[in-house]
């Protein structure tokens, strides 16, 4: 039997293909330097700090940050999320965060809650996966720290507008830290603008940059006391086993990523230069995908998009990433993914996707989770129709 040709959906845990450029710079770097940045003096390891310096501003430049060194590499938007929260809670601090959060924010807090150093209240969303600021204002104690909001549930895709929740952070003093990772490269975010204190994000993601990559941004007054989630060798003060580690090396602890950093700083840079187009090209394909996706599959009797149709009345309409999780009536989502990959070569994921609270909002918890199908900037419209011709087939089999 022949092996139908692989359709990959799974953008939301990764993007794949990466674009050509993206690899290319990785391995001009590994063949042309290769060398560790921030500890030698000779001359391939000042080109590897030269490729890290630039891998600063060209981040820093796509979310709007004013200085390079705001920016921290990290190796994915666990480790960001993690070095964000470890690096301005203190003892006796309370978090509010929200339901829509993905594991890597939910987890590290619960750990630090259970060790008894913090304390946290998690804001209800509604059932499209939108947080409500309202009740995370009522939240809000005298002892709140940090109000942590994710920029895109990535469990129905629905994008949090960020400017109430940053008017709330800044009208009470408290930090705000956002989770761009499922945003990234897809929807324009600028911290200062918007007064985003802390925001954490994936590169492998909607960035399109490498595996194992990551960034975290850190506004200029919290840099001084940010403590290290980890220490070792920052090739600074080497000669002290105690040297206090200063920021972006309380973040960047060991050695760094040089291959995914460089492929980084490529995506970030094109992006930027598309940002100057108009209109701008990944950002329209990535929605055309998306729109035609989710009109094929209304039209699919035995289909429905989760969090697409709420019972609660809500007035505003709401922006979505490119990603839909779906129920098929008579089919439990993992089935569902093993036939789609089985029988047509399409890679989707099914199940609760990392994110432990939302699906308790958006009533998928009995029922395993969901389906979740996220197309990327690579996906053609033939590859969406081939997936859609599928579920058609599948939802009108006989079962
Ligand atoms: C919203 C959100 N935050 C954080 C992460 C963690 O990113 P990473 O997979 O790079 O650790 C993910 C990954 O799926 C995510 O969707």
């Amino acid at each position: 039997m022949t092996q139908p040709t692989r359709i990959y959906l799974d953008n939301a845990a990764t993007s794949w293909p990466k674009r050509e450029s993206v690899v290319n710079a990785a391995i001009e770097f590994i063949k042309s330097c290769g060398a560790t940045a921030g500890r030698g003096a000779y001359g391939s390891a000042q080109q590897a700090d030269r490729w890290l310096s630039d891998a600063r501003r060209q981040v820093a430049k796509l979310i709007g940050a004013a200085d390079a060194r705001s920016i921290a590499f990290t190796s994915s938007g666990t480790h960001s999320l993690n070095a964000a929260l470890h690096g301005v809670l203190e003892p006796g601090d309370h978090v509010v965060a929200t339901e829509i959060e993905h594991n890597s924010v939910l987890r590290p807090l619960h750990q630090l809650q259970l060790n008894h150093q913090i304390s946290v209240d998690f804001a209800r969303c509604d059932l499209r996966g939108v947080a409500d600021w309202s009740h995370a204002a009522e939240l809000i104690r005298p002892n709140t720290k940090l109000i942590a909001i994710g920029h895109a549930s990535n469990v129905t895709g629905a994008i949090q507008p960020l400017e109430p929740w940053s008017q709330l952070a800044k009208k009470a003093g408290k930090l705000l830290l956002v989770d761009a990772s499922q945003t990234i490269g897809y929807v324009p975010v600028h911290v200062v603008e918007l007064g985003i204190d802390l925001l954490a994000a994936a590169g492998h993601k909607g960035l399109g940059a490498l595996a194992g990559t990551g960034f975290l941004y850190v506004s200029q007054d919290l840099q001084t006391d940010f403590k290290s989630l980890m220490t070792g060798g920052t090739g600074i003060q080497s000669e002290s086993i105690d040297a206090s580690i200063t920021w972006p090396q309380s973040v960047e602890v060991g050695n760094y990523n040089l291959p995914g950093i460089v492929s980084m700083a490529v995506a970030a840079r094109e992006l930027c230069d598309a940002l100057s187009l108009q209109p701008i090209p990944w950002q329209t394909h990535w929605r055309e995908m998306y729109q035609r996706l989710l009109v094929g599959l209304a039209s699919i009797p035995g289909i429905q998009i989760v969090g697409s149709n709420p019972t609660e009345q809500t007035t505003s309409t709401v922006d979505h990433v490119a990603l839909i999780s779906l129920r098929v009536q008579n089919w439990n989502a993992h089935d569902l993914a093993a036939v789609l990959d089985s029988t047509f070569g399409i890679e989707v994921r099914a199940g609760y996707h990392c994110a432990a609270l939302v699906h308790r909002a958006i009533g998928t918890v009995a029922e395993g989770g969901t389906l979740r199908i996220s197309p990327g900037n690579s996906t053609t419209a033939q590859e969406i129709d081939t997936l859609l011709d599928a579920l058609r087939s599948i939802a009108s089999a006989e079962m």
